[in-house]
């Protein structure tokens, strides 16, 4: 037995990447997920659900209300019930850095539509429901980033402080219920996005200076967030909310 068995956890983003990991950690942990991705996430729900818990993929543009409230709606008639929700869905890929007045607008709005108005659709969509069950965890991925004054990267940066604003905010806005609003923070992780953020010697360069920073000297690697994600879902975290964990091998402390 598990403390998330027969739990119903919603992972938007989580067809590739660190939202996959969270995915094959709560489903092996025995609970039922759902993944909310805008690219098709039925393949990969069906191949996780074939080595254990139940995977539900739903195909979801998570800056779109309606498409969002549909997919709650069906998680719940799936599920009947949603515990816990991490937003982890963002849109990086395909950015490239530059000073913050040459960013293109049509990149500043899509960052801010999938990293930040996705947040709030989607909690908005499942705060009804947690709040007639009075239980729930919302987990908000947010970036290291927000803490480094990284330069040119201002749209992403920018996106992703609001995703830290907006889960302090939210905490407050649950009080007096179970629910609790918390934030995790992560490095700079090895997954499809970050290895194409640039050429090969650009990334291996920026792999450089990302290991110097750390305290511990290994990159890291999407399993490496699951412990942070799963202790803010847990039981002993209820009294955990509006809250922050950096998960970055020590290029933040304090
Ligand atoms: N990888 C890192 O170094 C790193 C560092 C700090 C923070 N993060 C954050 O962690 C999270 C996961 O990062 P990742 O590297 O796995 O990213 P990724 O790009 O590999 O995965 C993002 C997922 O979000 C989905 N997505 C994008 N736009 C969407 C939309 N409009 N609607 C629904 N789904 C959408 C993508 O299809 C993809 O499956 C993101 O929030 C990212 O900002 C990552």
């Amino acid at each position: 037995m598990s403390e998330f068995d027969n739990r119903v956890i919603v992972v938007t983003g989580g067809s590739q990447g660190i939202g996959r990991a969270y995915v094959e950690s709560f489903a092996e942990a025995g609970a039922n997920v759902a993944i909310f991705d805008i690219c098709d996430p039925a393949p990969v729900a069906e191949e996780i659900s074939s080595k254990s818990g139940a995977v539900i993929g739903r195909r979801v543009d998570v800056t779109n209300k309606a498409q969002v409230d549909a997919a709650v709606q069906e998680t719940l008639a799936a599920f009947g019930q949603i515990d816990v929700l991490v937003n982890n869905a963002a849109f990086y890929e395909g950015l490239t850095f530059q000073p913050f007045d040459k960013i293109p607008e049509s990149d500043w709005d899509r960052s801010m539509n999938v990293n930040v108005k996705g947040v709030w659709l989607t909690c908005s969509a499942v705060a009804p429901h947690m709040r007639q069950q009075n239980f729930g965890r919302i987990i908000n991925i947010s970036s290291n980033v927000v803490f480094m004054g990284k330069t040119n990267f201002l749209h992403y940066v920018t996106s992703k402080g609001a995703v830290w604003a907006l889960t302090n905010a939210m905490s407050r806005e649950f009080a007096g219920t179970n629910i609790t609003v918390n934030c995790v923070a992560p490095g700079y992780t090895i997954t499809p996005a970050t290895r194409n953020m640039g050429s090969a010697e650009e990334v291996a360069r920026l792999e450089r200076e990302i290991l110097d920073a750390q305290s511990v000297r290994r990159l890291l690697e999407a399993e490496d967030m699951v412990g942070a994600v799963r202790f803010l879902a847990s039981d002993g975290a209820s009294m955990v909310t509006g809250q922050t964990i950096t998960v970055d091998g020590g290029v933040i402390v304090g």
